[in-house]
């Protein structure tokens, strides 16, 4: 059984983005802004990673902090002011935002031209559409660079989605559905309505378990040798850590691990790739939004 590094995958990505990012013209940097709602403990987290990761690689970014009881239109005016700025190149709101907030509307504000989370009705469009010039959400196409990385062929495969989400579900399978290196697998997407869930994951070559539950894919949910692509990001409390939690993926790893050929660990695994995913995604909007002017 191998365990698939994300983390030097990541790294790798990185190291190809800094080196690319180091060879434009100077003063002309990628520019990516955040803006974070409240303060959930995972988003904070995850807004640093990703301004840290920016910095190293030589990406400019800032972070707007906004207060909880922000409303929509507060936040719709600081968004369009920066769909305005010709020196920003990317804007990511950072999910999940207030229950008073249209996620979906949020989502669709940012311009697409700068939408490098890939969530806009637009590039989620040009996904179905198979146009590359979109921006794809960075944890599936992160999952897909992972496979490619790792010499997983997905042609022909039965490739399991265990989750529908907007953010990895729906656009994973989608990714592995197109006509493309990378893709032409078979897809079948399951979730948490679906009757008799072992018997379609035992179906997979490849499973990607993102339904957010802590270790719900048990060993007799998967099909010996199968490629294990765990999503989950899922914090129990752990007495003997500092923190009082530790992260888990949707995986029971230690069950699942002994059976299958290749599993991503959490952390490690996916979650660095999405990290990964975005920077590209940043600079593709720089130097999309630079042919253009
Ligand atoms: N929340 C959980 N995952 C993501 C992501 O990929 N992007 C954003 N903006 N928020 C998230």
């Amino acid at each position: 059984m191998i365990v698939i590094d994300g983390k030097s995958i990541a790294q790798e990505i990185v190291s190809e983005l800094s080196q690319k990012v180091a060879l434009l013209s100077s003063g002309k940097r990628p520019r990516v802004h955040f803006i974070r709602i409240g303060d959930d403990p995972a988003s904070v987290s995850y807004v640093n990673k990703k301004s840290k990761t920016a910095t190293e690689i030589g990406i400019e970014s800032q972070t707007t902090v906004l207060p909880i009881e922000t409303t929509q239109e507060e936040l719709f005016s600081i968004i369009d002011e920066y769909n305005e700025r010709a020196d920003v190149h990317g804007i990511l709101i950072q999910a999940p935002l207030p229950s008073h907030i249209s996620e979906t509307a949020a989502f669709n504000r940012v311009s697409p031209e700068k939408d490098v989370d890939g969530f806009h009705t637009i590039n989620a469009g040009k996904l179905c559409q198979e146009d590359a010039s979109g921006f794809v959400a960075c944890t599936p196409a992160g999952i897909v660079e992972l496979l490619e990385r790792s010499k997983i062929d997905t042609e022909g495969k039965e490739v399991v989605l265990l989750g529908r989400s907007l953010i990895v579900g729906k656009p994973a399978g989608l990714l592995l559905l197109r006509r493309a290196t990378g893709g032409n697998a078979t897809v079948t997407f399951c979730h948490s309505r679906s009757k008799n869930l072992p018997a379609i994951t035992r179906r997979a070559d490849i499973l990607i378990a993102a339904i957010g539950k802590a270790h719900f894919v048990k060993a007799d949910m998967i099909k010996a040798g199968a490629v294990i692509i765990d999503v989950g990001i899922n914090r129990i409390t752990d007495s003997s850590k500092k923190s009082g939690f530790r992260l888990v993926g949707d995986v029971d790893y230690d069950a699942v691990a002994p059976h299958c050929s290749q599993i991503t660990p959490v952390p490690g695994g996916v979650g660095p790739m999405t990290v990964a995913m975005l920077m590209k995604n940043t600079v593709k909007a720089f130097e999309q939004l630079n042919q253009r002017s």
